[in-house]
């Protein structure tokens, strides 16, 4: 199946942007719904000016079945790459019926409509927070799901039971990516990640105190069992996280999957602490970061990082950019928004 018609729901966000524009660039077709709740309409024209492609733009939220199951026969996709999602793990923890409903029916209307419109599958955004806090590391795929540590967490481990019992039942074929953290921005900085209000991750964190928007960044804790006291992740590009979707339906394309229903992690294999993560920012930007230590923040495991060995066997895929160029990437992205005035 050459130039496949893609459905991108999400589109807009951070991931989901950085992904359309790689599926275009392989020559994939796309379609994005978005709701906006959680990103900018001006994201399609920049997706647009760096592709050089229109691309056709549904905006209403996909828990809405009616909207989206007449979108399906409206258009002849071939598979769904699912990004939209509520995706706040603070306020996941304040709100976890919205967030039940939320992730769940709109997935559940993703598969209803895949199967109504006889689709191929799905690829879904997926975290390593489905793990919790694993035994062993580098966390494999073999993992069992822990006890979520946030409703956010449960809404992952129930979608991607949904799409495994789904996939099995069906007979469809679905692929779930673990992401690790991913950071960083496109490198037309023309698309990277757009924070509403006071950031909870750390890069956005780093970038908005380094550039003055932020008094300086708090380091939530120094007194865990790691090599520095500080917690250890495993960081990502954005644009190397979203050639993994590519790679991800090159297989559904090729019929290389071994099962219905697959799992990768994507992730780089290297855990940095945050240490290291506000060293390289200073090192390669040249600046000094405002930082203090406090207390540990609540729900934080202390250390993850990926095994990536089946991603790189079997998905054919790996990481290629290293912690500083993310975090050059990630600088030069905040300056471009400061320039826009936002
Ligand atoms: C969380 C979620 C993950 C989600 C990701 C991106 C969990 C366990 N993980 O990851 O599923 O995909 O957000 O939305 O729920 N830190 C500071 N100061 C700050 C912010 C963060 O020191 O102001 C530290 C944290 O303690 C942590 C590290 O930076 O050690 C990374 O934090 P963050 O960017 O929030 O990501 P996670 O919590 O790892």
């Amino acid at each position: 199946m050459n130039k496949a018609n893609i459905l991108v729901t999400g589109g807009l966000g951070y991931i989901g942007s950085h992904t359309s524009v790689e599926l275009i660039n392989n020559s994939y077709n796309v379609t994005i719904i978005d709701s906006l709740i959680n990103s900018e309409k001006f994201i399609l024209e920049r997706i647009e000016k760096i592709t050089g492609k229109k691309i056709p733009f549904y905006e209403f939220d996909i828990t809405n079945y009616k909207k989206t199951s007449e979108c399906f026969k409206e258009n002849n996709f071939d598979f769904v790459i699912h990004f939209a999602a509520l995706k706040s793990v603070n306020e996941s923890v304040k709100y976890p019926d919205k967030y039940m409903k939320n992730n769940l029916d709109s997935l559940k209307n993703i598969l209803k409509c895949i199967e109504s419109q006889n689709l191929s599958g799905i690829v879904f955004s997926s975290s390593c927070t489905v793990y919790g806090q694993p035994d062993n590391l580098p966390v494999n795929e073999n993992s069992p799901f822990k006890k979520p540590e946030s409703p956010y967490a449960e809404t992952k481990q129930i979608c991607e039971k949904l799409i495994e019992k789904f996939s099995d039942e069906k007979r469809k074929h679905g692929i779930s990516l673990r992401y690790f953290n991913p950071v960083g921005a496109h490198n037309s900085s023309l698309i990277g990640e757009l924070p509403r209000g006071i950031p909870d991750n750390l890069i956005p964190y780093i970038t908005q105190s380094a550039i003055g928007k932020r008094k300086k960044l708090k380091v939530f804790g120094k007194d865990y069992n790691t090599s520095d006291g500080t917690p250890v992740r495993d960081y990502i590009h954005v644009v190397d996280l979203a050639n993994a979707h590519v790679q991800a339906l090159n297989r559904l394309i090729e019929k290389k999957s071994k099962k219905f229903y697959e799992f990768f992690n994507v992730g780089t294999g290297k855990g940095h602490s945050v240490l290291e993560v506000i060293k390289s920012f200073e090192k390669v930007n040249n600046i000094k970061l405002p930082y203090e230590i406090v207390s540990r923040r609540e729900g934080d495991i202390e250390k993850i990082y990926s095994d990536t060995n089946l991603s790189r066997n079997e998905l054919n895929w790996k990481a290629e950019r290293n912690l500083d160029e993310m975090m050059k990437s990630a600088w030069k992205w905040e300056k471009t928004l400061k320039d826009l005035g936002s």
